[in-house]
């Protein structure tokens, strides 16, 4: 029977190129124009920087939204603008791209790792208060895989402790809580619009907010701490050149259009699926989290149980699910204050105080969804007809049939 399987030269469940980004002429088209005009650079070099801006903004419900060179950046941004200090502690969840902790370590503050819901896989709420304490600063809730995070809790925390939200919606392009897109709920939100991301232009970030302040300040952090009104050569505040070029926006201001979509499309392929993978013993779906309307599925997640599938670990069934042509993945090897990184304390500059130890956390969900649960399907995988669905569901019981018997 193992035969059978694509990984041993069996046919393939399902037999097609999932491509990503999707495109064409017109986007080429746009490239060209930019090219043509000149004007390749910001600021002061045409308005398609600014217009792209405005229409960002108005897509997500915010009065300001900020471009620069990648996600991570949109995260310093905010964080830096919203005004800590050295020392401070930020929460995280350790499920999580590593930006979302170094960005925090690059701005001397101390991540602090919560865990997260065994249901969503997003930062537990349940755990935020007893994390906190008198130099905890701000939370950074991550839309993991573009599913939103309990907003109303996490504010009401926030509030409660007087600390800033910034909402890492890298994976939430579009995606929606009660109504309202991922990213305009908190004191700032942040997007990533690297090659892999649900918008993209191959690299660049960023940052909405309805705070006309902190957009002052993230504004000269990405403009080499250059104010409003001053001159050229006149810098106020410790900035950098974090700006995007024209050529980079006249991609997205393509590709958004197809934004709204595409994200239904995933949605509409999540839900489905989720019906379809239910049904298959060891097979168990995320959750969808409180308040979430909209999921930007920019990974379709769900949880594998070994013993349904004769102990075979994680890692292998991965390798055969893609051999059979599903476009999955077995998502992060380990949580991120297990990275050597974190275990060695090898912050290089960067003055974290002597107390912080990380070879003493444990957060054993986010252990559990690394070391055994966790299979990531890729968002371009979710673009297709309901039949891949089924194609996907088809390839997970050929493999639990094959290794079974
Ligand atoms: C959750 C999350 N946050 C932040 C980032 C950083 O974005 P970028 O790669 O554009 O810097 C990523 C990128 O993969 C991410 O997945």
């Amino acid at each position: 029977m193992k035969s059978s399987l694509a990984i041993n030269g069996g046919q393939k469940t399902i037999d097609k190129d999932f491509n990503w980004p999707l495109f064409d002429e017109t986007e080429v088209n746009a490239v060209a124009d930019v090219v043509r005009s000149g004007k390749w650079g910001n600021p002061d070099c045409g308005d398609l920087i600014k217009s792209f801006e405005d229409e960002f903004a108005a897509f997500c419900g915010t009065k300001y939204a900020l471009t620069c060179v990648n996600g991570s950046v949109a995260l310093r941004l905010a964080l830096i603008a919203c005004g800590v200090k050295p020392g401070d502690e930020v929460i995280i969840p350790p499920y999580t791209f590593i930006a979302t902790s170094t960005i925090v370590l690059e701005a001397n503050c101390v991540p602090v790792f919560v865990d997260i819901d065994p249901e969503t896989y997003n930062l537990d709420p349940l755990k935020i208060e007893a994390a906190i304490t008198k130099r905890t600063r701000a939370i950074i809730p991550v839309h993991f895989a573009g599913q939103a995070c309990d907003m109303d809790k996490i504010m009401a925390i926030a509030k409660k402790h007087n600390l800033k939200v910034i909402e890492d919606a890298c994976h939430g392009h579009g995606a929606e809580y009660k109504g309202k897109k991922l990213g305009s709920i908190g004191d700032a939100g942040c997007f990533s619009f690297q090659s892999s991301k649900n918008l993209t232009c191959g690299e660049g970030g960023m940052v909405i907010t309805n705070d006309e302040k902190l957009f002052d300040m993230m504004n000269s952090l990405r403009n080499v701490g250059r104010v409003k009104g001053g001159q050229w050569y006149e810098h106020h505040y410790l900035g950098c050149n974090y700006r995007m070029t024209q050529l980079q926006v006249a991609i997205l201001a393509v590709q958004i259009k197809n934004l709204a979509d595409q994200t239904r499309k995933r949605h509409e392929n999540g839900t489905y699926l989720n019906s379809l993978l239910s049904k298959i013993k060891g097979i168990n779906p995320l959750g969808r989290g409180v308040g979430e309307t909209l999921h930007s599925y920019h990974i379709y997640i769900f949880r594998y149980d070994k013993s349904e599938f004769n102990n075979l670990s994680k890692p292998e069934f991965a390798k055969m699910l893609v051999a059979e042509g599903v476009p999955c993945f077995m998502g992060y090897p380990q949580p991120l204050y297990k990275q050597p990184l974190f275990q060695k304390k090898n912050f290089m500059c960067y003055a974290i105080p002597d107390y912080v130890d990380y070879t003493k956390v444990h957060c054993p969900v986010t252990e559990n969804a690394c070391y055994e649960e966790a299979v990531w399907i890729l968002q371009h995988g979710m673009l297709g007809p309901k039949e891949d669905m089924d194609k996907f569901a088809e390839a997970i019981l050929k493999i639990q049939k094959a290794v079974s018997a």
